[in-house]
């Protein structure tokens, strides 16, 4: 039997109609301990300037493009570090170890100045004067390419003009607290 196409196919059922409720905007702690369920790595951002290096730690990091190769972070509007990353052009992105906890703290401390924070790590002018921790799991220094708006926060996007990697376990961020990824 050989089968046809109709002349005129029936009518197509009326859409659905758009939802007439409000979807209630998430409470910024409902925001929050959703958020927590989403592990991610964690760096320190790091930059240079006239007046010294100047890094904050950083999970909203991650991969953009291969081709150019770039790279995004996401930062506070009051971050004191980004005003200096954008005034510089040019920032690294140190992806800490295990048991880098201790950096970690100290970088995301608004009380630890920067002087106290590059204190604890061993770190180098590299390439292009990128400021890199010697002990980084990775690390990849950039020229600053954009930047976006995001709401509280800003978009940089990074083209990568060097970076380098070891072998070792990343420091994870989960649930608010340091971890392992085991
Ligand atoms: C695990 C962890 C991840 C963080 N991730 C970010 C981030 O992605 N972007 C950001 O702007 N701040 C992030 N922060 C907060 C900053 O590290 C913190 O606000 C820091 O004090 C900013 O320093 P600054 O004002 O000297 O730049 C994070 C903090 C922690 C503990």
């Amino acid at each position: 039997m050989t089968w046809r196409l109709p002349a005129a196919l029936p009518p197509l059922p009326d859409p659905p109609r758009a939802p007439t409720a409000v979807f209630p905007r998430p409470s910024q702690q409902e925001f929050r301990d959703v958020l927590a369920h989403l592990p991610a790595g964690v760096s320190v951002l790091t930059t240079d300037g006239a007046h010294g290096p100047a890094g904050l730690t950083a999970s909203a990091v991650c991969s953009l493009s291969v081709e150019p190769p770039l790279l995004l972070a996401c930062v506070d509007n009051r971050s004191r570090t980004l005003a200096r990353l954008l005034d510089h052009g040019t920032f690294a992105v140190n992806v800490l170890r295990r048991d880098q906890t201790d950096v970690a703290r100290a970088f995301a401390d608004p009380g630890t100045g920067q002087d106290d924070r590059f204190a604890m790590v061993p770190h180098r002018r590299a390439e292009q004067g990128a400021i890199v921790f010697d002990d980084a799991l990775a690390w990849l220094s950039c020229r600053v390419q954009d930047t976006f708006p995001g709401g509280d926060h800003t978009i940089v996007t990074g083209r990568v003009q060097a970076l380098s990697h070891t072998h070792g376990e990343p420091l994870v961020w989960h649930q608010r607290g340091f971890r392992g990824l085991a």
